[in-house]
């Protein structure tokens, strides 16, 4: 059995040709280096040519791969006139914080013209998880998948005929970055994507698109492994594979129980590996659809179209190439877009390997809880401005009713240093300023005001810590996908209404609950994680949902360092970008 990029199947040979520019330049040992390009590349689709902002010209950008225990350098050039950060999702980045890379959260920003080496091990993880853009919006178009090949077999006995990276992403034919802009100033929401694309492709139900769509060969009676990748900005998506099932093994970079299902349901920031089995009868045309489409809770505007791909099976009796406008599109086990039903029996049939290689390390006693709102706010509008959201209200975001504000430097820095001028305060709020009945208020009749800060939680080296996460009726129930950066993390808990502080934990999963790095909290309910806080930095936390961490729903935490040397922050690296 091989593994690696040597593997994948002939339709990716183009893109590892491709990718040349992000292969190791150096094979030694130990040190894996990249070279990545932050630059400007016209890309068209949907009859619509733009400015796309990239990786070396790549959209989505290079496949990162390295093995498990590698040190990595990637050295970042920002070849624009703006800035940017990049951001190693679900890497633990153990000791070395300043290469976490959310903008002015571990960094402040690589300004145009300079470069940045993010350098940092990838040890004890393995599995599929993704880089991209922590500034403004970029990482609509800066994003690709970071594979770490595991040290040992996978745990599952298949043969695997070829791994393929599945990366979903959102086509806009506006320019967001100038949307952003004007959420910012005016308060206002965003539409919606044009198109929601699989490996960078729409796919033929969209105009001037059939050339664009993504075509994945399988030998049949062979079984595949795909990483599956959720880069779209604001959407929750489903996806699923005309009359194949999938088995999930893995969910952000952690082997799961493998579970059958007939689709899937993935948060952006979520990645999820699954196995398929080209056994299937193949049809006259030799091709299976495969699509995804929205899993939707939000109220604002929202992409409802679907995005089809194919699975063609190798035939070495025909040789006729079927014409895509000729095929079908249908894929009946793709849920319907407001299946909270799949997307809730799916997030909660997700289980820890917990075997005696890979053991689930949940706390079994937790040091500290939080709990903490998940809220949509409607802010009263300040006098002289103009507001653009709902009643001419400002929309905005917070946890426990704080909307995060972004500091004009590095909160990592600030602490590091003890800068006396502290960007950042501590103290942020450990329950609900004011209870009341979170899921079930009228949210008409509500003052959905918010204040702001920059309060970060201060945690002792090894706290086990407890963090429920409780939505809010404000504005609308919605899922929201919350992500811990720093540490891994385990769902021990989750339900619709509000969080029962007597009745629930009783009920949590304590012996192989799944381990992620991306929640998603369910719409109109709550989750509860647990985590070990043991590596010393500063680490933010936010919906992945790209506006709602625009409006301020995020926070960060401090873990302090160890006693013992190594449980330190190591000392920051000399080209670390200054504000
Ligand atoms: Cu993938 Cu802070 O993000």
């Amino acid at each position: 059995m091989e593994h690696g990029r040597h593997n994948y199947s002939l339709l990716w040979v183009g893109l590892v040709i491709l990718t040349v520019g992000a292969l190791p330049s150096s094979f030694s040992q130990t040190t894996r280096r990249f070279k990545f390009n932050v630059e400007w590349k016209k890309v068209t689709r949907l009859c619509h040519a733009k400015q796309l902002l990239t990786v070396n010209g790549q959209y989505p950008g290079p496949t990162i791969i390295v093995d498990e225990g590698d040190n990595v350098e990637i050295k970042v050039t920002n070849k624009i006139a703006g800035n940017t950060t990049i951001h190693w999702h679900g890497v633990r980045q153990y000791r070395t914080g300043w290469a976490d890379g959310p903008a002015y959260v571990t960094q402040c920003p690589i300004r145009g013209g300079q470069s940045y080496t993010y350098k940092f091990s990838v040890i004890n993880q393995r599995g599929t998880l993704l880089w991209h853009a922590h500034y403004g919006w970029q990482r609509l178009s800066v994003h690709g998948a970071f594979i770490i090949k595991p040290r040992n077999p996978f745990p599952f006995s298949a043969p695997i005929q070829a791994e393929i990276p599945i990366i979903f992403g959102e086509w806009w034919n506006v320019d967001v970055d100038a949307m952003e802009n004007d959420i910012v100033l005016y308060g206002g929401g965003p539409s919606g994507s044009d198109a929601f694309t699989i490996n960078g492709l729409p796919g033929p139900l969209f105009p001037c698109s059939t050339k664009d769509t993504f075509i994945q060969t399988v030998e049949p009676g062979k079984t595949y492994l795909l990483r599956i990748i959720n880069a779209a900005l604001n959407q929750e998506l489903f996806f699923a594979i005309a009359n194949h099932t999938l088995t999930v093994v893995e969910a952000d970079a952690v082997y799961t129980k493998p579970y059958t299902t007939s689709a899937i349901m993935i948060a952006p920031g979520q990645t999820t590996n699954v196995l398929i089995t080209a056994d299937q009868n193949p049809n006259p045309t030799n091709m299976f659809p495969m699509a995804t489409r929205a899993y939707l809770t939000s109220i604002f505007p929202s992409d409802k179209n679907t995005t089809v791909g194919y699975l063609r099976y190798k035939n070495t009796k025909t040789t006729k190439k079927s014409n895509p406008t000729t095929l079908s599109y249908n894929v009946e086990n793709l849920p319907l877009m407001n299946d909270n039903t799949f997307a809730t029996t799916f997030s909660d049939s997700l289980r820890s390997l917990a075997s005696a290689q890979y053991p689930c390390n949940v706390p079994q006693k937790i040091d500290k809880q939080v709990v903490t709102t998940i809220s949509l706010n409607l802010q009263d509008c300040p006098p002289g401005k103009t507001c653009q959201g709902y009643e001419g209200k400002n929309f905005l975001a917070s946890m426990n009713n704080q909307s995060f504000v972004r500091p004009y430097m590095s909160i990592l820095e600030s602490y590091y240093k003890n800068l006396t001028k502290k960007v950042f305060s501590k103290g942020f709020p450990t329950k609900p300023p004011n209870a009341f009945d979170y899921t079930g208020v009228n949210s008409l009749t509500e003052n959905m005001n918010t204040g702001f800060g920059t309060k970060v939680l201060v945690l002792p080296f090894g706290t086990n810590l407890e963090i429920v996460f409780q939505d809010t009726a404000f504005l609308n129930l919605e899922n929201h996908p919350i992500h811990v950066h720093g540490h891994n993390f385990f769902i021990v808990g989750a339900g619709f209404g509000n969080f029962d502080p007597v009745r629930h934990p009783k009920k949590y999963n304590l012996i192989d609950p799944p381990e992620r790095n991306t929640v998603a909290v369910p719409q109109g309910g709550w989750a509860a994680i647990r985590l070990k806080a043991d590596n010393p930095g500063v680490w933010f936390i936010h919906c992945h949902i790209e506006v709602h961490t625009t409006w301020g729903l995020a926070t960060a935490f401090i873990v302090q360092n160890g006693p013992s040397p190594n449980q330190s922050i190591f000392p920051p690296p000399k080209d670390l970008p200054t504000c």
